[in-house]
């Protein structure tokens, strides 16, 4: 079956590609639009952006993505625009263009097709365009030469008008595409997937894409049968009750990001710092938790709010709490032909405050040296309950049980905290890398604690005990 999407608003209908090239070649060798660039090959330059949009809920949603990560398949259904697919003519260019042309936006012109799709995505979204947003925006968009205070400036002028909003049309996506002896699934349906699954066990499972794409980006890897997991109706929803939430696997950064915000703000905070928006806008939670990296982001933070993963197969359904998921390096208690459905959250009560804090080299765009995730819960002065997690501290994402036990019944105060140090020691004997020396690890873990009493105290009173 072919896969069928518009390419700047003309239909295509695709056969004979395999299933993983990825529609950076696809765009490149194939279509001969040579304006989206490849830098990286890694999802870290955006030098390769461009735009995919759906109608969701009546509403056009534009979502600017890494074409470098994704293989052609992921376009079915969808309505692709490149760069050369925004002005009509020289003379006619998009508001963008435009913009970039006249605050001199561009020097070399490498980065410069990339940079217009991240505007033009953001200038077709109802965001409200405020200069946290444009920074958002373009973090995720390396450039070298021009330097960044024209392209924001050029972001201000353009970024402006309401969206256009014209109706796109709802193509169909097909359940599967073939080339050769390689398969590419798009189940629709959960038990549809389990199906599928256990007829190909080691199928690779595919969210968006962001880990498992570097193996054909990078690695040039023609994997021989792949699960998109990204069309399947249950693994895309979001539950909410009074007591928790609910997040299917497929969801992506940005869709769980209104509802993080909402209920754990600090997570929220966390997730603006994952990748860049063309990453948040494919990576999915499933993605995270089942990549099993013990520098992932979010499952320290999961396993400090105690958060339950349901999974899923022909067999059935069943419950695991998260922390009993990773096993080892990069092994989970998933078995054959099963997957994960969803993660479930409680929400916090009254008492109960959560923070996280990521350690890495830059701000944004970074993979973690060290996550700390704290889920405590005070009585008087006293700590009467709380969970802990670290990423980047062992094989895999952590729950520091002695640290727990040190601080359970005891004050908390400054000088608790900072004692700290020597306990994490206790749960955590991490290594050394590229990222951090072990000594480093350990002691921004201990740290960690300092910052977490001031920040929930609201005191700083380290300069005061220092000059004790
Ligand atoms: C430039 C860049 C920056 C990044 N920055 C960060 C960062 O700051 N922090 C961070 O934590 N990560 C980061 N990542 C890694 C990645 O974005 C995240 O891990 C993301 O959540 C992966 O989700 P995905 O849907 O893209 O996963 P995919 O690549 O589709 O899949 C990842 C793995 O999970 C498995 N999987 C997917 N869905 C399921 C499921 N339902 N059940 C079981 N297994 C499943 C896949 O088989 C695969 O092994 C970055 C990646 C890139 C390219
Ligand atoms: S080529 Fe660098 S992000 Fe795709
Ligand atoms: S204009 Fe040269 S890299 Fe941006």
């Amino acid at each position: 079956m072919a896969l069928q999407f518009t390419l700047n608003g003309e239909r295509r209908e695709v056969s004979g590609v395999s299933p993983t090239m990825t529609v950076l070649d696809y765009l490149r060798e194939n279509a001969e639009l040579t304006g989206t660039k490849e830098g990286c090959a890694e999802g870290d330059c955006g030098a390769c952006t461009i735009v995919l949009a759906e109608t969701t809920d009546g509403k056009p949603q534009y979502k600017a993505v890494n074409a470098c990560l994704l293989m052609v398949p992921q376009l079915d259904g969808k309505h692709v625009f490149t760069v050369e697919g925004l002005s009509a003519s020289d003379d006619l260019l998009d508001p963008v263009q435009d913009a970039m042309v006249k605050t001199d936006g561009t020097q070399c012109g490498f980065c410069t097709p990339g940079i217009i799709m991240s505007l033009f995505a953001l200038r077709q979204s109802d965001a409200e365009v405020t200069e946290g947003e444009i920074h958002d925006t373009l973090a995720g968009n390396l450039c070298r030469c021009t330097g960044y205070r024209p392209i924001v400036e050029a972001a201000r002028e353009a970024c402006v008008a309401q969206p256009d909003g014209s109706a796109l049309a709802t193509l169909d996506a097909s359940d599967s595409y073939q080339k050769a002896d390689q398969t590419f699934h798009t189940p629709k349906s959960i038990d549809e997937m389990a199906k599928v699954f256990a007829a190909n066990p080691e199928a690779n499972l595919l969210g968006g894409g962001t880990d498992l794409g570097i193996l054909v980006s990078k690695e040039r890897e023609a994997l021989s049968t792949v699960i998109h997991t990204g069309r399947v109706a249950e693994l895309l929803q979001i539950d909410e009750t009074d007591t928790d939430i609910t997040f299917g696997a497929a969801v992506t950064y940005t869709e769980a990001l209104p509802f993080i915000e909402r209920l754990y703000p600090s997570f929220a905070t966390l997730i603006t710092r994952i990748g860049s928006v063309q990453i948040r806008n494919v990576g999915t939670i499933g993605g995270n938790i089942g990549n099993a990296s013990p520098i992932g982001d979010t499952p320290p933070c999961l396993i400090a709010l105690d958060a339950t993963l349901i999974l899923y197969s022909e067999a059935g359904e069943r419950e695991l709490p998260i922390e009993e998921f990773f096993l080892d390096y990069r092994k989970t208690d998933l078995k054959a032909g099963e997957f994960i459905k969803a993660v479930r959250i409680p929400k916090l009560s009254e008492t109960q405050e959560f923070r996280t804090y990521k350690i890495s080299k830059r701000y944004d765009q970074d993979i973690s040296a060290v996550v700390g995730a704290y889920r405590i819960e005070l009585e008087g002065d006293a700590v009467s309950d709380v969970r802990i997690a670290y990423g980047g501290m062992a094989a895999i994402p952590k729950r520091g049980v002695a640290c727990e036990a040190a601080l359970i019944d005891n004050a908390w105060d400054l000088a608790t905290a900072m004692t700290m140090l020597g306990v994490v020691q206790e749960d955590y004997q991490p290594i050394s890398d590229h990222r951090a020396s072990k000594e480093y690890r350990l002691q921004v873990a201990g740290n960690l604690f300092q910052r977490l009493y001031q920040d929930l105290s609201g005191v700083d009173q380290t300069l005061e005990v220092v000059a004790v």
